[in-house]
């Protein structure tokens, strides 16, 4: 069978390869990660883990701060990983980028979000590749992680390196895309133990992005033929996971009004050995990630004149879930207590947008806050993970809310209790028998006895 991985660029290096290849094979090289939030964090530490020296870059200083003094902010990564990897001088976050010159390989882990007009913001990536440029030495390997639309890296940031730096790519400085695949949360899969998919600009490029990874992942890279497909490879892996989520958030509501618990209809179909795969619904989709990336690939196929259907569909039935829970509360609230929505006090159980992470970006807990104020209703929050909310561009209104205590007294006083994220560490049979009334959007009291049964509404 011939190899997929076939596209050559025949580039004849000005810079001695076969030497960059061994320094990434033995861990000698020195690695430099820009953009230390939830994916570079745990790739740098996986950095150090297979021996290579490693230097942190972040503008936000706080971030620094905290990492010099052995300090973690990412809830996978444990303060004695970060404080070890410092202490040894193997793990050294900075400020200045220029310390980025003594690194071998580049690796880029900037934001990607959706600008207010929700088109594609590029802004971090190309602000980024223009300092990279003006730092760029022969022999050094660049690669982005962060999610984009197919074309980024080859017709973004090749121009904007070659043009600063007067070098070429694939003969002077190399060029590879090599999307991640973080779960933050999970504690199954770390990223190092996830495969890595990488595509170069030219052969030496993947090549030496491959050493580099197959090191730090003990051999699991998954070469393919460009950087474009690599970014079409992520766009792909979470289109797919924001279309099954939509269609299983559709079926609930359908199942809904025909008296079937969708939760138990896909815990019977998964026991298929083939051809399913369980998808769960919620109160919304959430993170830097799902609610976000299918968009870069709609734009992208905008500018060839193609409409993505599916990603509008999909789109459009996960931004409407807020208001089905919040519709499945007010009929609650109306048929058990005779109460209207006004005045009614509502606790919202996590406004992390997942399970047992801090994260709230995106999370579908500010759309259900919203359209609960906007009927007057008086809202509070209980996270575990989240004392007080963090400053937010899209809800400034909820901005500095703290997270009140899940006590016997306090659920008693609400008249009804949301559960939006189920951590793992909350007692769910505690809310429901202090609780009167539970939307339960995660079925985290599919277990509830008898007594609270009647309490509970699945939405
Ligand atoms: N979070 C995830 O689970 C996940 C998973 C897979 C892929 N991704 C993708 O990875 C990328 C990064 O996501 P994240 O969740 O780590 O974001 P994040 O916001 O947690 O971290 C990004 C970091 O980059 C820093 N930064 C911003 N501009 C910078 C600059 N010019 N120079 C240096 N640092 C800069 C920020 O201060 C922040 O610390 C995104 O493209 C995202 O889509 C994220």
């Amino acid at each position: 069978m011939s190899n997929p991985v076939v596209q050559i660029a025949a580039a004849t290096p000005s810079v001695d390869v076969a030497g960059l290849l061994e320094k990434f094979e033995n861990g000698t090289a020195v690695i430099g990660v820009i953009g230390l939030g939830y994916v570079g964090l745990p790739l740098s530490c996986a950095a150090c883990d297979a021996d290579f020296q490693t230097i942190g870059f972040d503008v936000d200083s706080s971030k620094i701060e905290k990492l010099e003094k052995g300090k973690s902010y990412i809830g996978n990564i444990h303060n004695d990983r970060v404080s070890g990897f410092v202490k040894k001088q193997q793990f050294r976050p900075t400020s200045d980028l220029a310390t980025l010159m003594q690194a071998d390989a580049v690796i880029i882990c900037v934001p990607t979000p959706l600008t207010r007009y929700r088109e594609p913001d590029l802004s971090y990536i190309i602000s980024t590749t223009e300092q990279i440029a003006t730092h760029l030495r022969p022999g050094q390997l660049v690669v982005l992680e962060s999610t984009t639309y197919p074309g980024t890296t080859q017709d973004v940031m090749r121009p904007i390196l070659e043009e600063k730096s007067g070098l070429k790519s694939g003969e002077d400085f190399f060029l590879a895309y090599s999307p991640e695949r973080e779960d933050p949360g999970n504690l199954e899969f770390t990223t190092s133990s996830i495969p890595k998919v990488v595509g170069g600009d030219g052969e030496h490029a993947l090549a030496l992005a491959q050493a580099f990874y197959n090191r730090v992942l003990g051999g699991k890279t998954v070469p393919v033929s460009s950087p474009a497909t690599a970014e079409a490879v992520k766009l792909t892996e979470n289109i797919f996971r924001a279309v099954n989520i939509a269609l299983v958030n559709e079926l609930k509501t359908i199942y809904d009004r025909l008296d079937i618990d969708i939760w138990e209809v896909i815990e019977a179909a998964k026991t298929k050995p083939f051809g399913y795969m369980p998808f769960y619904p919620g109160p919304g989709l959430g993170g830097h990630c799902i609610p976000i990336d299918p968009f870069y690939l709609s734009w992208k196929a905008r500018e060839h004149g193609i409409t993505t259907r599916f990603i509008e569909l999909a789109g459009e039935i996960n931004i409407s879930m807020p208001a089905y829970v919040t519709h499945k509360l007010g009929e609650a609230l109306n048929e058990k207590f005779a109460k209207p929505l006004n005045g009614a006090k509502i606790l919202l159980i996590g406004v992390a947008y997942k399970k047992n992470v801090a994260d709230v970006r995106e999370s579908p807990a500010f759309a259900i806050m919203e359209l609960l104020k906007a009927q007057q209703a008086d809202i509070s929050f209980h996270d575990p993970f989240v004392d007080e909310i963090p400053p937010l561009r899209e809800h400034p209104e909820f901005v500095g809310m703290q997270s009140t205590a899940l006590t016997a007294e306090n659920l008693s006083m609400q008249d009804a209790v949301i559960i939006v994220t189920d951590h793992t560490d909350i007692d769910y049979d505690f809310v429901a028998a202090h609780s009167s009334l539970v939307i339960d959007t995660r079925n985290a009291l599919k277990n509830a006895d008898n007594a609270s049964t009647e309490k509970i509404v699945k939405a």
